[in-house]
């Protein structure tokens, strides 16, 4: 059984949760639920990132002291991840002690190496990303993700040795082709590195909102420093060595493309530095766009997972964020984008699967579901979708697994159309062609849980299985001849009911 260690950023407390924050989660959740699918043992981390400036300013903003916003905000994602059926194994708040020995051990572990010196620091300072910038960065004087202007900054602090690991981390990333996914971005990070890096100033004297630099506790660590942090200290990190040294570094770290260079170039050096592996592999994805724009609180474009899951239901939701958004490049979101995704793959192909064959079983198999025909043609059919959507979920790829899997969907939908089993008087040949139909649902079920876990149980038991597909493990959970017959099929009401697609205004 292999080990897979699957984390989320941790999501800033200024904010509450919108589809983007949803859109990273979902993902990770759905290769999470995959991985335990296919054997084996899952470690999945998501949390909230508590500390800096910009959450003690939005604190502040409410009226409320930075600990009591974070738990009001934490809460918020805490919410929303449970609404979406999240199935993190863990939540880590920066703020909880635990996380707070973590950051202290990994730094002084960095500081006793020798690879932090004091210094001072005047720049020009990003509140909203918590990080400076130089001139050249800068997008007509603004900061090139937010389009504000940075503030200026001076503090005496102190520094991380980056510039030394310029070498080691080329020389990683050499040897490591895959630890950044996709290529592109891999190669984003290897042109960083190339143009030179400079030493970055790791504490902070401005605020004390934040973990106590262990050496010197009169400067707090930069919030950056302390949040990457927290993928060591959810698996024991400083506290439990044997838990971490068998979890690290089988991590794999989903993030968006705009903290690439906090996770590709930072976070490998400080590993390395703290004399630990660097993270296994990075997937990095676009953004989720409204209207060709990042989401976010001041452009007032934001989306709730909270509206969406309550206008088409949460596992269409999150269906229709894995299939249309591939985890690379940008997504658009639009409301007549949702509408068409779920009518097409889920009202007049799944849906309307799992209606016909509860009608045509209660009307000509007196609502008992045969076995399946253990040489029938959907079997080889079965057996391509199995291989095409494990290689593309393998392949962090959840639109293309959707997309195999639907395959079967088709074919099944296909092969009814052509038998029209409706038109014909019971007996051993309509028993056939929907004893295979229902094995085909009960194969798509399971592949179609790590997307839509709760639509996939409501198909076992629509077909009398008693069992749910995330008890099962692949691949004996979709070898052709599971579903055994013989049990009560029943006739509900539509899974999807159809919607109206919205006329422009
Ligand atoms: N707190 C840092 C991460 C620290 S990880 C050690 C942070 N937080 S964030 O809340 O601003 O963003 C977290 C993640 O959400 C990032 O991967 C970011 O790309 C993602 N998204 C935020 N808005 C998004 C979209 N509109 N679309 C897709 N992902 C987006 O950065």
């Amino acid at each position: 059984m292999s080990r897979f260690y699957l984390t989320t950023p941790i999501y800033y407390v200024n904010d509450v949760p919108h589809i983007g924050h949803a859109y990273t989660t979902v993902a990770a959740d759905a290769l999470a639920r995959w991985h335990r699918l296919a054997g084996d043992e899952v470690f999945f981390l998501t949390g909230t990132d508590e500390h800096g400036l910009k959450v003690a300013r939005s604190a502040l903003e409410h009226s409320c002291s930075p600990q009591e916003w974070a738990d009001i905000t934490s809460g918020r994602f805490q919410e929303a991840w449970r609404l979406l059926n999240i199935s993190n194994d863990d939540f880590i708040r920066t703020t909880e002690s635990r996380h707070h020995l973590a950051v202290s051990s990994f730094l002084q572990r960095i500081y006793d190496n020798g690879h932090i010196y004091v210094g001072s620091y005047q720049g020009l300072y990003c509140v909203a990303c918590e990080a400076y910038y130089s001139e050249d960065e800068l997008v007509d004087g603004n900061c090139p993700d937010h389009g504000r202007p940075p503030e200026p900054m001076e503090e005496e602090n102190y520094f991380f040795a980056l510039s030394r690991f310029e070498k080691p981390l080329l020389d990683y990333y050499d040897s490591h082709p895959d630890a950044v996914r996709p290529a592109t971005k891999r190669n984003e990070a290897v042109g960083f590195i190339r143009q030179g890096l400079r030493d970055i100033s790791i504490t902070r004297t401005s605020i004390d909102w934040g973990v106590p630099a262990p050496w010197d506790p009169s400067h707090v660590i930069y919030v950056w420093y302390d949040a990457l942090v927290n993928y060591l200290t959810a698996i024991g990190f400083g506290t439990d060595e044997d838990r971490f040294t068998g979890w690290w570094p089988a991590s794999h770290h989903l993030l968006g493309k705009d903290i690439l260079r906090f996770h590709a170039v930072w976070w490998p050096a400080m590993c390395m530095a703290a004399g630990i592996d660097p993270p296994g592999q990075e997937i990095v994805h676009g953004w989720l766009l409204v209207g060709g724009e990042k989401m976010s609180k001041t452009r007032l474009n934001q989306i709730f997972p909270a509206d969406l899951a309550a206008d088409f239901g949460v596992d269409p939701f999150r269906y229709h964020l894995l299939r249309d958004n591939g985890l690379g490049p940008d997504g658009d979101f639009s409301y007549e984008g949702m509408v068409e995704r779920y009518n097409a793959d889920l009202a007049n192909n799944l849906g309307n699967l799992v209606s016909r064959v509860a009608t045509v079983v209660e009307k000509k198999c007196g609502g008992v579901g045969p076995a399946p025909d253990p040489s029938s043609a959907l079997s080889e059919v079965a057996a391509a979708c199995y291989r095409d959507t494990a290689e593309a979920w393998d392949r962090f790829a959840p639109n293309e697994a959707l997309e195999a899997t639907w395959q079967l969907i088709r074919a099944t939908n296909a092969a009814l159309e052509a038998a029209e089993p409706w038109k014909a008087d019971p007996g051993p040949g309509v028993d056939a062609v929907m004893g295979d139909a229902l094995e085909a649902l009960r194969i798509v079920a399971v592949l179609a849980s790590p997307a839509m876990p709760s639509v996939s149980e409501e198909v076992f038991r629509r077909i009398g299985l008693d069992t749910f597909p995330s008890d099962l493990a692949l691949p004996g959970a979709v070898a052709w001849g599971g579903y055994p017959g013989g049990l009560p099929v029943l006739r509900e009401p539509p899974l999807f009911p159809r919607r109206a697609t919205p006329t422009p205004r």
